[in-house]
């Protein structure tokens, strides 16, 4: 499965390592919180009929006792005074009352009867002989029937209302309070428990850019540290092995110096005129490569600090340099953008870099138009533009790699030796930009050059 299904096939389950994690951890606080509620209400609604089967049972003992103390042929009236509506209902009869109701269920009839025999009516003679309790375990409507000790029964119909276990002005504030602390936190401590997964992404990133970035830091939780210590490591391991590549570059340029030196001392001593140029001219050529790359290695082991520069100023300064040395060309030189701009850059290198697209742009155009875009989408965009013939479509890719030449530039007037633009290319991407190369539509190159604003 690949990530793009499994985005489709959980469209509501986030990417986001935090909001996952927060999302788990709130379901289960609100799954938590639910289990709380109920257990509260039943608690209450234990509490609230205990408190109903008392303040029964002691009105339905009091109409007893009452009822007992007056003699039978005032008891109808007595009991008539007694009605208060549907609340309270109280008739003697003959029958033990049935109604249609059944009977209360034995646990709740126990709490009546519990409270009935602990109120006192009087002597042994006024004892009821038996009680009947009828009613759904809803509470809505009970009926009690009390067999006098003569032999009638006095029936007790009560209304009870339905117990509210939410009836509390202080619960739902401090819930709802409790609730959104608790969310709070929760979102607080995922973040932060989150934020060293970040720390290693970005620290991967800037390592893909410059392999000399600082090192993590290697505290915190023990999982984040023992991540950090490896990241190191490894990030130890890649500049180790880059630094050796370089080296081993530099080593073999800097060893080539001599014999080519003493090439060129007995060269001096070839009789032919025209063989003896001929080599001289091959030794030079060979003499240049070597110090470009002893130039290369160079900026590879760049250790120049980072620091606020005005890039305007700097393109302004290589445009300048650039008709110093072709004077020829110095009304084909232009600048286009800010007067001014500030970005955190390596000076020297970066201006290495931008020389190096501006002579190709002057040696293989003629021309150089520079163009300073500033920041969009936190990137600076800088043009260098050429009126010349342009590069050959299947030059394009190529020409980045080392000691790469354009057919065209073959000969030795133009100088080079294949290095300017995978040294432009090094130097940008450390700085965490990128350069592309491509033709324009009008005709003549384009260097494509973006840096992070
Ligand atoms: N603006 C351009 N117009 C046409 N061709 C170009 C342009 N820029 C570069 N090229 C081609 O790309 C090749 C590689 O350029 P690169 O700058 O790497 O080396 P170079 O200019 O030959 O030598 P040097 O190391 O002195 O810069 C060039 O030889 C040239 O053929
Ligand atoms: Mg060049």
């Amino acid at each position: 499965m690949n990530p793009s299904t499994a985005h489709t096939k959980f469209r509501f389950w986030p990417r986001s390592l935090a909001t996952r994690t927060a999302m788990v951890v709130l379901v289960g606080l609100i799954l938590v919180q639910i289990a709380g509620l109920t257990i509260h209400a039943l608690d209450r609604i234990d509490i609230q009929r205990l408190a109903l089967a008392r303040d029964m049972a002691v009105r339905v003992a009091g109409i007893y006792r009452t009822v007992v103390m007056t003699p039978p042929p005032s008891r109808d009236a007595v009991l008539s005074e007694m009605r208060r509506g549907p609340v309270l209902e109280a008739t003697l009869g003959p029958n033990r009352p049935s109604e249609d109701m059944p009977e209360m269920p034995v646990p709740l009839q126990r709490l009546f009867r519990v409270n009935l025999s602990l109120v006192p009516v009087g002597g042994a003679q006024y004892r009821w002989k038996e009680v009947v309790v009828l009613g759904g375990p809803a509470w809505h409507r009970i009926v009690f029937g009390l067999h006098l000790p003569e032999g009638d029964w006095l029936e007790v119909t009560m209304a009870a209302e339905p117990p509210r276990p939410w009836h509390s002005p202080t619960f739902l504030l401090a819930f709802v309070l409790m609730t959104i602390v608790a969310a709070g936190l929760t979102v607080w401590a995922v973040r932060r428990l989150v934020a060293p997964v970040q720390t290693l992404a970005a620290a991967a990133e800037a390592l893909g850019r410059d392999v000399n970035a600082p090192p993590l830091p290697e505290d915190g939780p023990l999982e984040v540290a023992t991540a950090a210590a490896a990241f190191n490591t490894m990030a130890a391991r890649i500049r180790r092995f880059v630094q050796d590549r370089t080296e081993l570059l530099t080593a073999i340029g800097h060893d080539l110096r001599t014999p080519i030196t003493r090439l060129k001392l007995r060269a001096e001593f070839v009789e032919d005129d025209e063989q003896r140029g001929k080599m001289l001219a091959d030794l030079e050529e060979l003499e240049a490569m070597v110090s470009a790359t002893l130039a290369f290695g160079r900026d590879a082991r760049n250790t120049e600090s980072v620091s606020p520069i005005d890039l305007a100023e700097l393109l302004r300064t290589v445009l300048d340099e650039a008709g110093d040395a072709r004077p020829d060309a110095v009304d084909r030189l232009s600048y286009d953008g800010p007067a001014h701009l500030t970005i955190q850059a390596r000076s020297l290198s970066l201006k290495r870099a931008l020389a190096n697209l501006v002579s190709n742009a002057v040696t293989y155009g003629g021309s150089a138009h520079i163009r300073l875009v500033p920041p969009s989408d936190g990137m600076i965009t800088i043009l260098v533009e050429d009126d010349g013939p342009g590069i050959r479509p299947q030059d394009l890719d190529r020409v980045f790699e080392p000691f790469q030449r354009g057919e065209s530039s073959r000969n030795r007037e133009t100088g080079g030796v294949g290095l300017g633009l995978p040294i432009a290319r090094n130097i940008v991407r450390a700085h965490g930009g990128d350069v592309a190369l491509a033709n324009r539509a009008s005709g003549g190159a384009r260097a494509t050059v973006t840096l992070p604003a």
